[in-house]
C-alpha cells in the first residue's frame, strides 16, 4: 500500500491511464511529469467551406433524441429503454458462448445468419392467418439496425426523385433516411387509429407514388396502433396500385395493452416490405435487425446492403439468435411489458397532476413514448431549451413532421429515465410553461 492506501498495482494502472491520455510523461531514468501544456494553434477548417458547399440534404444535424445533456439531468428525450429493463444477463451469456464458436471469427453470408433468418422468418410467419403463405427464410435479410435498412429499402425500391408516401407525424429517422436518399415525401395524416385508406389511396393516384413508409403498430412518435380494418384496407389499396407498404415494426416487442399484428403477415405476394428490429429488447449493442422482402424487390435490397456494408458481424447475429431462443427471452418479455407500463402510467398520472398544461390525446397501448400537446402558439424548441435550463431534457416535435407541424408538440419517453424522477419532470414542463 502507498502512504494513501492504493495498492502500487493500482497506481501503477493509473499511471498507465494517465500516460495514454497523454496527461502525464514518463521519462525513463528521470520520473514521471505531468505534461506541459502547450499553446496549440487553433485549427483551421475554413478551406472546407468551398468544397463541400451547403449540404444536399438536412441529415447534417444531430437530432434532439440523440443529445447528451449533463450528466444528473432527467432525460425524457432518448430513444432507448434504461439498461435494467434490458435482458442483460441473457446477453452477456450469450456472448460468452458464442465467443467460443466459429461465428466469432468467420464472415457472414450477405443475407444473414440462416438460423436467423430463419427466426425472423417464423416469427412473422407465426402471426400469419391460415392460407397465407408465409415468407421464406431467405426473404429474410439480416441487417445492423433498422435505420440502415430504411436507408437501403429508400434507395432500392423507391430511388431518388421519386415520391414515397409517409405517415405525419413519423419516425425522425425515416424522414431522415429518405431524404438522404434523395426521395420526395408525401405526407398522409397519421390519424388517431392509422391513416384514411381513400386518403391513401388518392395520394397514390395524385402523386404516381409506388410506396408509403408507415407504421401500423405502436408508432413513434404517437404510439398509434392502425385499426385491424385499415391496415386490411392500406393492404388492398397498395396492391391495386401495383404499390409496396414499407412497414417498419420496430415496437414489435414493446407491446403494453396489446400484442402486434404486423400487416405485413396477410402479405404473400410481396406487397409488404417489413423491418423488425431487435435493437430495444435485446440490447442497442446488438444492433440486429432484419428486412423481410420477397421477389426483386428483396434482390435489390440485398444489393445495396452488400454494397453498403457487405454483412453483419456473425457473432452479433449469433449472440442476438442466442438470446431469442432462450426460454428465458420470454420471461423477459413479460416482465419488459410489465416495466413499460409501470413507467407510462407513472409519466402519464405525472403529467396529469402537475402538467394541467398539456394535453395528453392518448396513453398508447404500446411503445416508448407518450406524444403530448402544448397550448397553442407555444414555441416546442423555446420550452425544450427552457426545459433544459432547469435540468429536463426533452424532444420537441417538429422533427417527426415531414413538412411543417399542424401544432406544438413534445415527444417524452418513459423508458431510459428513472420513474421516480417523472413527477419532478412533470413539475418543471409546468413552471416553463407558466412563465415562458
Ligand atoms: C420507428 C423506428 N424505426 C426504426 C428505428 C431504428 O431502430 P434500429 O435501432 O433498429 O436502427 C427506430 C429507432 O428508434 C424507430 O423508432
Amino acid at each position: 500500500m502507498t502512504e494513501y492506501g492504493a495498492s502500487p498495482v493500482t497506481v501503477q494502472k493509473a499511471m498507465r491511464r494517465l500516460i495514454g491520455l497523454g496527461l502525464v510523461e514518463s521519462r525513463p531514468g528521470v520520473g514521471t511529469f505531468v505534461r506541459g501544456t502547450r499553446a496549440v494553434r487553433p485549427a483551421d477548417y475554413g478551406w472546407q467551406t468551398a468544397p463541400l458547399g451547403t449540404p444536399q440534404s438536412r441529415g447534417h444535424a444531430l437530432s434532439s433524441t440523440q443529445r447528451s445533456g449533463a450528466p444528473d439531468a432527467i432525460g425524457l428525450h432518448s430513444g432507448y429503454p434504461a439498461r435494467e429493463l434490458l435482458p442483460e444477463r441473457l446477453v452477456r451469456t450469450a456472448l460468452t458462448r458464442v465467443a467460443k464458436t466459429e461465428a466469432a471469427m468467420m464472415r457472414s453470408p450477405a443475407a444473414g445468419a440462416p438460423d436467423l433468418q430463419a427466426w425472423f422468418a417464423a416469427e412473422l410467419a407465426s402471426t400469419a392467418p391460415a392460407g397465407v403463405a408465409s415468407a421464406n427464410p431467405r426473404d429474410a435479410l439480416i441487417i445492423s439496425g433498422s435505420q440502415s435498412g430504411l436507408s437501403s429499402i429508400f434507395r432500392a425500391v423507391v430511388g431518388a426523385g421519386r415520391p414515397l408516401l409517409i405517415e405525419s407525424p413519423t419516425y425522425w429517422g425515416a424522414i431522415l433516411a429518405a431524404h438522404q436518399a434523395g426521395v420526395t415525401l408525401v405526407p398522409i395524416p397519421a390519424g388517431a387509429h392509422g391513416p384514411d385508406p381513400v386518403e391513401v389511396d388518392r395520394a397514390f393516384a395524385r402523386t404516381g407514388a409506388r410506396a408509403f413508409y408507415a407504421q401500423p403498430t405502436f408508432a413513434n412518435p404517437t404510439g398509434v396502433s392502425w385499426a385491424p380494418s385499415t391496415g386490411r384496407a392500406v393492404l388492398e389499396t397498395v396492391r391495386q396500385h401495383g404499390a409496396f407498404l414499407i412497414e417498419d415494426d420496430w415496437a414489435h416487442d414493446l407491446g403494453i395493452d396489446a400484442d402486434p399484428h404486423p400487416v405485413a403477415a396477410y402479405d404473400d405476394d410481396g406487397h409488404v416490405i417489413y423491418l423488425r428490429s431487435l435493437t430495444k429488447s435485446v440490447s442497442p449493442a446488438i444492433r440486429v435487425a432484419a428486412v423481410i422482402a420477397r421477389g426483386p424487390a428483396r434482390d435489390r435490397i440485398l444489393a445495396d446492403r452488400a454494397a453498403e456494408s457487405m454483412y453483419v458481424s456473425g457473432l452479433l447475429q449469433a449472440a442476438a439468435l442466442d438470446v431469442v431462443t432462450q426460454p428465458a427471452w420470454r420471461t423477459h418479455l413479460r416482465s419488459f411489458r410489465d416495466h413499460l407500463r409501470d413507467r407510462r402510467d407513472l409519466l402519464a398520472s405525472s403529467l396529469r397532476e402537475h402538467t394541467p398544461s398539456v394535453h395528453l390525446d392518448t396513453v398508447p397501448v404500446g411503445g416508448l413514448n407518450l406524444w403530448v400537446r402544448l397550448p397553442d402558439g407555444r414555441s416546442p424548441a423555446a420550452i425544450a431549451s427552457a426545459c433544459e435550463t432547469r435540468g429536463l431534457i426533452v424532444a420537441p416535435g417538429a422533427e417527426w413532421f415531414p413538412a411543417e407541424s399542424p401544432g406544438p408538440y413534445l415527444r417524452l419517453n418513459y423508458s431510459g429515465e428513472n420513474p421516480s424522477r417523472f413527477p419532478e419532470a412533470a413539475r418543471i414542463l409546468e413552471e416553463v410553461l407558466s412563465i415562458s
